[in-house]
């Protein structure tokens, strides 16, 4: 029996967990999204050639792999049909690799809307969803009234979704907020379409059948462990478990059955949307690390906030998922920075805290470490023995704080800019 390896992101979302399932997969046979939807962007460079990912799991450009669609995943046909047909253009047919969960939820147009009009009533106190209905499409998960990817083959499919829009109608009239989802509406049934075209399976077996013939399975988290639902900076989260224990609910697989955890995170820190960011820098030094780093939402296009590396958040969320490995990312990003600081405490209302609080919406002030830059370029390097000594002095405080070794690290956004230890 062979156990499934995790990967997922340990900060706010877009730690780099496209490029690392994309250099991981020659290690796997399978690759499965257990969470999340649209409203991730997972980024793979090669070469002069790029894609972003929004649905489909980030193994789907090595050619041998078999790519799943978990049913913790929400699912918006139109995002993943024209996300298809991007992918198809460059490598052919996907067809025979890509398998879809009968039991992943459909995001239904109206659930789009009651996003926006759910924000749009916040006004200063919105989440800074990405608006593309992961929330609303959650909630009818919970409540029992959502549609999934296996009713498109019920011939009372059509029933079920006018039954559904209409108590989406009904929600909507309650918010002063116009819509109109005609056009998109005609673009999703035309999607609902063409996803007949794809194996549409029951995935929970599928996966436990690859797990007892010993086929390496990779779990591909989406989001980050600062966004989860239960543990994360709540309300400012998303509506779905993006720790280690979300790859169980979200594929159906046991506990028991989960391997190697790996937790990614860059060698700094982001945050796209709005909520609690401790290390935030609103100046210079954060602009800085934005345009070196290139800091724009992959799926909104939106400039993601910036700030130093969080200790206190990372070591939290390597508990929560009970992480075996790290993986630094964007390490390149501070080659410039004379001093590079990170944050071991906060101070709240006077009191100095080492561990997440509850108490995340408060005034947190960080109490950094600092550290000497390298202030040379680590791009080329490919063996770790080769890193200037300041850098490795960063990576072994790291792992005193975090109790967690750093086994590879990332020093530029292409799939060759890696070493592994
Ligand atoms: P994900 O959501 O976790 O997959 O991450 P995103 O794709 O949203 O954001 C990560 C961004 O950083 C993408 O633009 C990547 O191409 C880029 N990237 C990944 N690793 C590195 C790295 O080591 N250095 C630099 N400079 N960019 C990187
Ligand atoms: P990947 O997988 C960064 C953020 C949004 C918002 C909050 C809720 O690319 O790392 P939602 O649309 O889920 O209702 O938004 O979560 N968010 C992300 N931030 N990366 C992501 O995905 C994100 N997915 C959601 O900006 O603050
Ligand atoms: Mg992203």
């Amino acid at each position: 029996m062979k156990k499934v390896d995790v990967v997922l992101g340990l900060q706010w979302g877009d730690e780099g967990k496209g490029k690392v399932v994309d250099v991981l997969t020659p290690d796997y046979k399978v690759i499965a999204r257990f969470q999340g939807g649209p409203n991730a962007g997972h980024s793979i460079k090669f070469g002069n050639d790029g894609f972003v990912l929004h649905t489909v799991p980030s193994g789907i450009f090595r050619k041998d792999s078999i790519n799943i669609i978990g049913n913790g995943v929400v699912i918006d046909p139109v995002i993943l049909d024209e996300e298809i047909q991007d992918i198809e253009q460059k490598i052919g047919d996907i067809s025979g690799r890509l398998l879809i969960s009968k039991k992943a939820h459909l995001i239904l147009p109206t659930h789009r809307i009651i996003d926006a009009a759910s924000e749009a009533a916040k006004g200063k106190a919105k989440i800074g969803s990405t608006l593309k209905g992961i929330g609303p499409t959650y909630m009818d998960k919970t409540g029992r009234n959502g549609l999934r990817v296996g009713d498109i083959l019920s011939p009372e499919f059509m029933k079920r979704y006018e039954t559904l829009r209409k108590k989406h109608a009904g929600l909507l009239s309650q918010y002063d907020y116009g819509y109109d989802i005609t056009e998109y509406e005609s673009k999703w049934m035309e999607a609902i379409g063409h996803l007949r075209r794809f194996q549409l399976i029951e995935s929970e077996i599928v996966i436990n059948k690859y797990i007892n013939d010993d086929v390496p399975i990779l779990a591909e988290g989406a989001q980050g462990s600062m966004l989860d639902i239960d543990f994360g900076t709540y309300p400012f989260v998303t509506s779905s478990n993006t720790m280690s224990a979300g790859a169980c609910t979200g594929l159906g697989i046991a506990p028991s059955r989960i391997g190697k955890v790996m937790g990614i995170f860059k060698a700094y820190c982001t945050r796209v949307g709005s909520g609690p960011f401790p290390t935030e820098l609103e100046n210079e030094t954060g602009e800085t690390l934005r345009s070196i780093g290139n800091e724009y939402g992959a799926t909104t296009g939106r400039p993601r906030r910036c700030g130093w590396l969080d200790l206190v958040a990372l070591k939290y969320a390597v508990m929560m998922s009970g992480v075996d490995e790290l993986i630094m990312m964007k390490s390149d990003v501070l080659n410039g920075f004379d001093t590079i600081k990170a944050a071991v405490a906060y101070e709240i209302d006077g009191r100095t805290v080492d561990y997440f609080p509850f108490e995340s919406n408060e005034k947190i002030t960080p109490v950094y470490r600092e550290f000497k830059g390298w202030n040379c370029d680590i791009r080329n390097i490919r063996n770790y023995e080769d890193f200037p000594t300041e850098f490795k002095d960063y990576v072994s405080f790291i792992e005193k704080e975090t109790s967690c070794p750093v086994r590879i690290i990332s020093v530029g956004p292409d799939r060759s800019e890696i070493v592994i230890r």
